[in-house]
């Protein structure tokens, strides 16, 4: 990269935000440059070479399948849910053009803590939230009550693995609004003082 382009590219870093995934919408990053968002995401300390991380891509054409493992899945926990609920339960499988699933992938390790592997995922997760902004378009991490479902997770997810988070990306439908941030005097401090 040209030195004379970070002082642009430093100012991208320092306003990026997510969006609401009920709100974005086309254009979304296409197959390829999900790819290479991933590949983007995966430059991130790793001690070990372990990669604990692993993404999941679900195209457009896997989200009816989708919906119906998160419907059964909340249909089993709720066995009196009522459609609005059910419906209400399932609709992220609906939001955002596209969709990608991050999965923590521990590797166990006589001497590479799986705090360690922990943090590292989730260092992929906003390294690929600052490749996405970086590219133009919005992201959001969420979880919600699906990343915890155990068979939402089998799913996905093989032995020990469990998912870090469901990736919703395309471009802003609404303005994105800005969110209250911490002050940063609160939060940083001198040692010793
Ligand atoms: C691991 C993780 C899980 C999250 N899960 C949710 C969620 O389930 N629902 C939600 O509304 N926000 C969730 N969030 C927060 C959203 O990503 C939120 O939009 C974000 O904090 C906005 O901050 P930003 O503008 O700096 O990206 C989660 C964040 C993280 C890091």
């Amino acid at each position: 990269m040209e030195f004379n382009n970070l002082h642009s590219l430093k100012g991208y870093f320092d306003t990026r935000r997510s969006g609401r995934p009920r709100e974005m919408v086309e254009p979304a990053p296409n197959d390829n440059e999900l790819r290479e968002m991933c590949a983007a995401a995966m430059r991130t300390p790793d001690h070990g070479k372990l990669s604990p991380w692993r993404f999941i891509i679900v195209p457009s054409h896997g989200r009816d399948r989708f919906k119906q493992i998160l419907s059964d899945a909340f249909i089993a926990n709720n066995p009196d849910a009522r459609d609005g609920q059910i419906s209400a339960a399932i609709n992220m499988a609906d939001h955002a053009p596209s969709l990608v699933i991050l999965v923590h992938s521990l590797k166990p390790h006589a001497s590479i803590p799986a705090w360690e592997q922990m943090l590292s995922t989730g260092a992929v997760g906003m390294n690929l939230l600052h490749a996405v902004h970086i590219r133009g378009y919005v992201g959001s991490w969420i979880t919600g009550w699906a990343a915890y479902d155990e068979a939402v997770r089998v799913a996905f997810c093989k032995d020990e693995e469990r998912i870090a988070g469901f990736f919703f990306l395309g471009s802003p439908g609404e303005k994105l609004q800005e969110r209250p941030r911490p002050d940063v005097d609160d939060l940083i401090s001198y040692w010793p003082e």
